[in-house]
């Protein structure tokens, strides 16, 4: 009896799979196409995203456009017309472009988006954030089938750079009259996996800064001690910056701060010495000396305080140095705010947001700030409230690792989160914007 039932299972186990391999059309196979279209820097193939994407959104019915602010970055434009237009919309961002991959230390080669026996589905952007995108797509297309009619308009952005700092994407998005037409209520960006049971969402990112800091200094035999060479300054100005490291860092340690609320400076590269043919020269000290450092501002860090900090302690020009700070992005909003989305009941969006995570069953942790840099804060900066949100519980943080997947699970589970977020942001009419 037991071997041609398992020879029937083996029969149909081997059907399923041929079919699967074959031309499946399901919200996993979507999600895997979209994967495997390589938008990894330093060339991403947007031109093919955007034709995937926009036929995945004519299939649905929604309207697209394409937007170029600059050449060859195209941005997705895709709306769901509410049945009220004249009511503040709803945006859903994600980023198209994804940061290179490693394919050698991978198990599986990043934009194979291999499913494995488990369930896991392996490629770059699998987590950042693919995922988001086709959930979006994914939670209207059920919300459609179903003849839900949203009061709101929905619009699903889709926009390149995100992973070189947006300049070219989302920051000329938002000062276009493209943009301005939309007139966004509320806007959901990308967020983080949570390791634990309860989704995370966030509320601020926190703000780059790179700054470099030069020395200058008289030359010299290495075998003079004098006062006042470059790599002396240089070394004075990197033992402050420690000091002011180690005291963050201790807030850290002691657990009166998440990584994320505190300012964190990292020391990225020193660049000095005189240049022999097999190396340095050993015996010259030199009469310049460089160092770079990665700095992230929290929300609230008073910009013109740290702007004095590296002037006068850092980088002082009593001792011959000087300093060059490349800010990435708006710190503050139109109205001199910090670009903060408030999390409690002054905001109607939030109340609205963790309702519709209750009423999907699902719990949150209490909001973050993010400890890097996303688009949302070009979007905050025109004084939208914004959440940074990804639904992925029980799954290990892989954003930028090698190694980045997602379970298949995790991502189904997502879809059904947005479709009771999309239903609940959609018909909200409380309250005044
Ligand atoms: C700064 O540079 C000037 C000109 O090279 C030099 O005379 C002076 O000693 C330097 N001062 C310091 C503090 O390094
Ligand atoms: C809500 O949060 C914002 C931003 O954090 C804060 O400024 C405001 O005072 C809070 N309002 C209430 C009612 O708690
Ligand atoms: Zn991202």
């Amino acid at each position: 009896m037991a071997f041609p039932t398992q020879h029937f299972l083996a029969l149909i186990c081997l059907t399923l799979f041929l079919s699967t391999t074959q031309d499946e059309d399901t919200p996993i196979t979507r999600f895997q196409r979209y994967l495997r279209i390589n938008t990894a820097h330093p060339s991403p193939d947007y031109s093919s995203a955007v034709s995937y994407l926009k036929a995945q959104a004519h299939s649905i019915g929604l309207q697209a456009q394409t937007l170029e602010f600059s050449p060859g970055k195209p941005l997705l434009l895709l709306s769901w017309p509410g049945s009220n237009p004249s009511l503040p919309s709803i945006l859903l961002n994600s980023h198209l472009d994804s940061v290179p991959a490693e394919p050698s230390k991978w198990l599986h080669p990043p934009f194979s988006a291999l499913r494995t026996s488990d369930g896991r589905i392996f490629a770059r952007g699998a987590q950042d954030d693919k995922c988001i995108a086709m959930q979006h797509l994914e939670a209207i297309r059920n919300l459609r089938s179903r003849s839900f009619q949203p009061l709101r308009t929905v619009h699903v952005s889709l926009v390149p750079d995100e992973e070189i700092g947006g300049f070219d994407g989302a920051a000329k998005f938002v000062e276009s009259k493209e943009f301005q037409s939309l007139q966004i209520g509320f806007a959901l960006d990308e967020g983080q996996a949570s390791p634990g049971d309860e989704f995370r969402v966030f509320y601020a990112d926190r703000f780059p800064w790179h700054f470099k800091i030069r020395a200058k200094g008289q030359p010299g035999h290495g075998s003079m001690l004098y006062d006042n060479s470059a790599m002396e300054n240089l070394m004075k100005s990197v033992e402050a910056v420690s000091r002011f490291r180690e005291s963050q860092f201790d807030v850290v340690k002691a657990g009166k701060a998440m990584n994320s609320e505190v300012v964190s400076v990292n020391p990225v590269y020193f660049k000095a010495g005189v240049v022999s043919k097999d190396g340095f020269a050993m015996n010259v000290q030199p009469s310049e000396a460089e160092a770079g450092f990665d700095l992230r501002l929290t929300p609230t860090t008073d910009p013109d305080e740290m702007r004095r900090r590296i002037a006068e302690e850092w980088a002082p020009a009593v001792r011959n140095m000087s300093f060059e700070i490349i800010e990435k992005g708006p710190i503050r909003d139109y109205m001199g705010c910090p670009l903060m989305t408030a999390t409690n009941d002054s905001n109607p969006w939030w109340l609205v947001f963790k309702q519709a995570i209750e009423s999907a069953g699902e719990k949150l942790f209490r909001p973050e700030i993010l400890a890097s840099t996303t688009d949302a804060r070009f979007l905050r900066q025109k004084g939208i409230p914004v959440l940074g949100f990804s639904p992925m519980r029980n799954t290990p943080i892989l954003l930028h690792d090698h190694n980045e997947h997602l379970q298949d699970t995790v991502y189904m589970k997502g879809i059904q989160v947005y479709e009771s977020l999309i239903s609940s942001l959609s018909t909200y009419t409380e309250g005044s914007h």
